[in-house]
């Protein structure tokens, strides 16, 4: 299957995880993709490995010019842009909303969220002249209830939720999809200390909390994102696609994010690690 010959897609934390599973999938069916992401040796080791079809941008999501630019670059190496993923996250704040400070909120919301609306902006724009697009975007369980990540992740992934509603009503004007993926825990870079960084053991302890027994691996995430991205979707806009194994019908939240959970001391990138 190809479909994303002709494409251009800018993946926005594309080094890692469910962006680089993502940025796989859009090269072997045919598209080109700009990887942008923080990341410079992991993102420029994978461009190499990928070829002339993908290319770094180095970026930090929490500046809109870098945003913009990405998408500029976009048009310049490989044409129109046609796909946008706003994934690049971090854990960010953690602990009791008590103690939670008001700086490591914002740092939080300006990754988790604001870079989502900044994201879908330019890419609006830029989609506009064509009359035809598709832009998905990173929520998470935590998107979806409560319980199942840190306060400012979980209140930054219902935002996303949110926007990807009101902005679908808006840009279905103008020929452009929005849409989101809520993913459960998935075994990447940023739940690897759920295994004492070691993705065997992270798998066997996310299979542990699934209730479907199995590990959810970035492919398994990066299939929905795609499907969302082609024209397999063309008729779907606003929607948030849950990839969970039916942890949000109900069934008991998995243990390991809790407000006090090992893991959120650790995870992310740049977000706090603080709990004062
Ligand atoms: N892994 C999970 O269990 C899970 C569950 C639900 C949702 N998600 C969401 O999926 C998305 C991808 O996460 P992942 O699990 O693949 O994590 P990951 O850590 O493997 O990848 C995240 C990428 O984002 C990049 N990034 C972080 N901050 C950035 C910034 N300011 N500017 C540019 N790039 C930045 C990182 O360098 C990294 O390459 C995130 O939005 C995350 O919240 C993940």
């Amino acid at each position: 299957m190809r479909r994303f010959e002709g494409q251009c897609v800018v993946v926005t934390g594309g080094a890692s995880g469910i962006g680089e599973a993502t940025v796989r999938g859009i090269v072997s069916e045919g598209g080109s993709a700009v990887i942008a992401d923080l990341q410079e040796d992991r993102g420029r080791a994978l461009a190499a490995e990928l070829g002339n079809t993908t290319v770094f941008h180095p970026i930090d999501v929490s500046c809109e010019d870098d945003i913009a630019a990405a998408i500029t670059l976009a048009q310049t190496q490989f044409g129109p842009l046609t796909g946008m993923v706003n994934n690049a996250g971090i854990v960010g704040a953690i602990g009791s909303i008590m103690e939670t400070s008001a700086e490591d909120f914002d740092h939080t919301m300006a990754i988790l969220s604001r870079a989502v609306f900044l994201g879908i902006k330019h890419a609006a724009r830029a989609m506009k002249p064509q009359g035809r697009g598709a832009i998905v975007s990173l929520a998470s369980t935590a998107g979806i209830v409560g319980g199942q990540g840190p306060h400012v992740y979980t209140m930054a992934k219902h935002g996303v939720v949110g926007i990807t509603k009101s902005a679908a009503c808006e840009l279905a004007r103008i020929g452009i999809r929005v849409n989101a993926v809520a993913p459960g825990g998935t075994v990447t870079p940023m739940t690897n200390a759920l295994g004492d960084n070691n993705p065997q053991s992270t798998a066997e302890f996310i299979a542990a909390s699934s209730p479907l027994g199995i590990a959810c691996m970035p492919d398994d995430i990066a299939r929905g994102i795609l499907y969302l991205l082609s024209d397999d979707a063309r008729y779907t806009s606003g929607h948030t696609l849950v990839i969970d194994a039916g942890v949000t019908t109900g069934a008991e939240p998995p243990p390991f994010f809790s407000q006090d959970a090992d893991i959120l001391l650790h995870a992310g990138l740049r977000g706090s690690a603080s709990t004062e």
